[in-house]
């Protein structure tokens, strides 16, 4: 499938939750928990969170300091698995899929976001974007098209063979959503994408979440912004483990 540069992406992400017959449903973590081990300590990061993602959704994950907000994220993207509970997404179990099932789905569709962008420093804007398009075993020349697109959607089309060095906090941060847009995923999961940027910066990056949502992509955001959860479409707050509407 190639993409145009704007707009019109939100048009082809209908389709994929049709076909695995989920109707609206992208994630659903049902009453989930999880457990560290640290030598003979253990640590009860989750404690029952619950949280249904719907097809369009943008939805902000808020609560203290190591209330499981990243915990959650990592499961609802097949990231990692729950200790109980259960974790469907497409409408599939993901703790009885093979490790290389679980790794492809994630692939083709989950994009990260994280709060330090994590991009290839020897590597271009458009490079870095291509990252999982090759990894999708998408071919060299749509590769380039593709992620030239989305970082024309992010606002970069005059920055694409910069690398990370040349360009500014909130300029990596967009490069890093182009990357999580690239494979057209099911789900955008961004921890914290606004804790390195200043103010201004912040609000560029809602904004251009608040158009990516207008245009059908579904993102789950955990911050601890209030700004940035108040721009969600709604949010939940995770404390000591647990959800809470
Ligand atoms: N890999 C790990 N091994 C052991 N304990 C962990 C691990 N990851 C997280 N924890 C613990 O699990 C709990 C929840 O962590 P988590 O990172 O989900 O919190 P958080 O809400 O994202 O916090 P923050 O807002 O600071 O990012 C914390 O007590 C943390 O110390
Ligand atoms: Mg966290």
């Amino acid at each position: 499938m190639t993409t145009s540069a704007s707009g019109d992406r939100g048009g082809s992400r209908g389709g994929r939750g049709s076909q695995a017959g989920v109707g609206g449903t992208v994630v659903t973590a049902r009453e989930v928990t999880r457990d560290y081990r640290r030598g003979r300590t253990r640590v009860r990061a989750l404690r029952g969170a619950s949280v249904t993602v719907a097809r369009g959704d943008f939805l902000a994950v808020t609560g203290p300091s190591g209330s499981g907000k990243s915990t959650l994220l990592h499961l609802l993207g097949g990231v990692d698995l729950p200790t109980s509970g259960e974790v469907l997404f497409l409408g599939r179990d993901l703790a009885r899929l093979s490790v290389e099932e679980r790794a492809a789905l994630r692939l083709r569709e989950v994009g990260l976001v994280f709060q330090r962008f994590h991009l290839l420093p020897m590597l271009s804007a458009i490079e870095n974007v291509e990252l999982p398009l090759a990894a999708a075993r998408v071919g060299r020349r749509e590769r380039r098209e593709r992620a030239a697109a989305v970082l024309e959607q992010v606002g970069l089309a005059d920055r694409l063979r910069h690398r990370p060095s040349e360009l500014s906090g909130g300029q990596c941060q967009r490069v890093a959503i182009a990357r999580a847009l690239a494979n057209d995923p099911a789900l955008i999961l961004a921890d914290e994408p606004t804790g390195e940027l200043d103010r201004a910066t912040s609000r560029r990056v809602l904004a251009l979440f608040q158009e990516l949502n207008a245009a059908g992509t579904t993102l789950v955001v955990a911050t601890h912004d209030p700004e940035l959860a108040a721009g969600a479409r709604r949010s939940i707050q995770v404390v000591d483990g647990r959800t809470r509407p």
